[in-house]
């Protein structure tokens, strides 16, 4: 068998967006039981609807976490997963927000190769800007009235072949001034749904005036900024040739996984990097602004309004230099261009399809003889159901009770 296979040449891969078309080989599901402490082999499924009980926590009380990852295709042919472990414990601590039961690390792993070497067709060209998107997630998943915990969780993986969420283009961005996306000491740091459902009307609002981008400020004090509704904030300060990447460090936002790939690179490259309190004041200094997340990538924020206080901070029609460079560097290592020398991809294996495994040709020489041994050391008067009985791996009998 040749893995991986090659793209599908039924895909429009330049022109994906972010539909869901259900026109993939299916998604993975694992269940979890309170009552066996585990979590089920991985199952392949055709059908894009997963059965859930409509009593299930998930349904009623927002019970679920849930993760975003991409695979990319080298300039061999190989899938790279782009940091699946660090997807895998961002899991693990949403999970624990809703208590839920940690996915282990490995489990995890397994699941999301599986997923994906069994789609591997939908994995793009290497010479398109084509992603294949991975979802996992979990929720409690039996009919469970009480509000406590249940006694099954599904986790589940989908993938979907996709372009970046916002496009490549600078976009003007605001803040979202009448409603806060996170308490002082709720759910924030959590990629739950609850985190993103409430915010749909407000950035629908926001998208009527123009703003495809939104911002949310600590809910506290209205003062410092946390992150955009789909993904983390990066501000870049330049003087002269010193660069200064600023991330904004709350225990409300998400841990952006490509925010932190970017902290690593900045500090490869040599530049400054604080992770600290970003004042909404401050961004007046920014010389650029990005969007980092799995499905924005590295979007350029074009400038960023706060409508109660008119204010009006443009930072550019074009990504900036600093922008650029990053964006290029996280993009070699996603696509296999260049050296991962941070350990951050994995290359997609054909034992991923979790194929049973052909026995051994030594295996198949210990078991043939002893096979032929047994039934040639029969004394031709035996009846032949004795001898039928004795075919299997265990040494042949030398005191054998024979049916007469
Ligand atoms: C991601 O970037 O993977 C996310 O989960 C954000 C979501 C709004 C698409």
């Amino acid at each position: 068998m040749v893995f991986p296979p090659a793209p599908s040449e039924s895909m429009e891969w330049a022109n994906l967006g972010l539909t869901v078309k259900d026109n993939v080989n299916g998604h993975v599901e694992s269940t979890y039981s309170v009552l066996t402490g585990e979590w089920t082999e991985p199952r392949f499924v055709e059908d894009p609807h997963i059965k859930i009980h409509g009593l299930a926590p998930a349904l009623n009380y927002g019970q679920q976490a849930y993760e975003g990852l991409k695979a990319h295709r080298g300039p061999d042919g190989n899938i790279l997963l782009y940091r699946p472990v660090a997807h895998a414990d961002r899991l693990a601590i949403s999970s624990s927000y809703v208590s839920i039961p940690e996915v282990p690390q490995e489990h995890f792993l397994k699941c999301v190769k599986y997923a994906v070497a069994r789609n591997a067709e939908f994995v793009a060209p290497h010479s398109t800007e084509a992603l294949l998107y991975i979802r996992p997630l979990v929720f409690g998943s039996n009919g469970h009235l009480a509000l406590s915990a249940p006694t099954e969780y599904t986790f589940a993986i989908y993938v979907q072949p996709a372009s970046a969420y916002h496009g490549v283009q600078p976009l003007p961005a605001c803040v979202i001034e009448d409603f806060d996306r996170a308490a002082p000491r709720g759910t924030g740091g959590a990629k739950v749904g609850g985190n993103y459902a409430p915010v749909i009307r407000h950035t629908q609002k926001a998208a009527q005036q123009g703003y495809h981008v939104t911002l949310h400020l600590d809910a506290q004090t209205r003062t410092c900024v946390e992150e955009f509704s789909t993904s983390g904030f990066i501000g870049i300060k330049k003087n002269g040739d010193s660069v200064t990447v600023v991330i904004p460090d709350s225990k409300t936002v998400i841990q952006s996984i490509t925010s932190d790939s970017c902290l690593t690179l900045a500090k490869s490259f040599g530049w400054a990097v604080e992770k600290r309190e970003v004042p909404w004041s401050e961004c007046k200094f920014f010389d650029e602004v990005i969007a980092v997340g799995t499905a924005a990538s590295l979007l350029p924020i074009r400038s960023l309004s706060r409508p109660s206080t008119d204010e009006k901070f443009v930072y550019g029609e074009k990504a900036g230099e600093c922008t650029q460079r990053l964006a290029s560097a996280m993009r070699n290592i996603m696509r296999g261009n260049v050296k991962d020398e941070f350990g951050w991809t994995y290359t997609l294996q054909e034992k991923d399809l979790l194929l049973p495994e052909e026995p051994k040709a030594e295996e198949l020489k210990a078991e043939e003889p002893l096979i032929e041994e047994q039934v040639i050391g029969y004394n031709a008067t035996q009846d032949i159901k004795a001898a039928t009985v004795t075919i299997n791996p265990i040494p042949a009998p030398t005191s054998v009770a024979v049916e007469a």
